[in-house]
């Protein structure tokens, strides 16, 4: 049973931002508050790699932790790189893959991402897989293109337990813009139908791109919407925790 069913989710990825000193600050910020956080809130928190185990130590079990990437091999002579098993070792639940972060910088392509998620899935942590249009593909009506793309081939992997899918338009990250309350319902259509399509249903969908304690209650008031993936407003754990209490002002 995965802690986030049922449940409103939310993701922080906190990037390549934060020290030692931070991670444990803001884990223990919110082991401190967690009388205000709602019961029917799933607060999962991805801190870079080398902080997790502070992370997990401050936090004591109130929020749940993701890794922001994993190796797509399981183990070896890969310099640098981490894998699903070494992510679960140390606490984690979930695992964030294909965020377009990865992609662009990196040439993730959707092999990669598939093989990243079917690692994430023998390790037994939850996959989040992000997908989103690029501003071209947006303007060139290709959204529907763009998300078939990176999804069509999900149920070869066979069950993903856990799977929750983040639409996070590229256009939207780190930007300010978003997207409108009806794009967004059209874009969670979409989404559901290819998955339905391969026989997954009831998948988890997140927002992301762009969302702050100021706009979080648009998105979390969608009922099509079971969660948000926070970037930039999530390194600062007051904000995130107020993003994570909107849920109690939604009727
Ligand atoms: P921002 O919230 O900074 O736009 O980032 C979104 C994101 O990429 C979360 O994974």
């Amino acid at each position: 049973m995965w802690p986030h069913l049922g449940r409103k989710i939310f993701v922080a990825n906190w990037k390549m931002n934060g020290s030692l000193a931070f991670a444990e600050a803001y884990g223990t910020f919110l082991y401190e508050q967690r009388a205000t956080i709602p019961q029917g809130a799933c607060a999962i928190v991805c801190p870079p790699a080398p902080y997790l185990k502070a992370f997990c130590d401050a936090i004591q079990g109130v929020a749940f932790l993701g890794i922001q990437n994993i190796a797509a091999a399981s183990k070896g002579a890969f310099t640098g790189e981490i894998s699903a098993n070494m992510a679960k070792d140390i606490g984690c639940c979930y695992g964030l893959v294909g965020h377009s972060e990865r992609r662009h910088l990196y040439r993730e392509s959707d092999a990669v991402v598939l093989e990243k998620m079917r690692r994430i899935t023998e390790a037994g942590l939850a996959p989040i897989l992000c997908v989103g249009e690029t501003e071209e593909q947006r303007e060139g009506g290709r959204m529907e293109e763009a998300l078939y793309q990176q999804l069509c081939h999900v149920s070869s992997l066979g069950c993903i337990p856990g799977l929750i899918v983040a639409y996070e338009p590229v256009w939207a990250i780190g930007t300010g813009k978003t997207p409108t309350r009806a794009n967004i319902q059209k874009a969670c259509r979409v989404i559901h139908d290819i998955l339905e399509a391969q026989e997954m249903h009831d998948v988890p969908f997140l927002y992301g791109g762009s969302v702050t304690a100021a706009n979080a209650q648009d998105f979390l008031s969608l009922k099509e919407v079971q969660g948000v993936l926070v970037g930039g407003a999530s390194v600062k754990a007051d904000e995130f925790l107020a993003i994570i209490q909107h849920l109690d002002k939604i009727s």
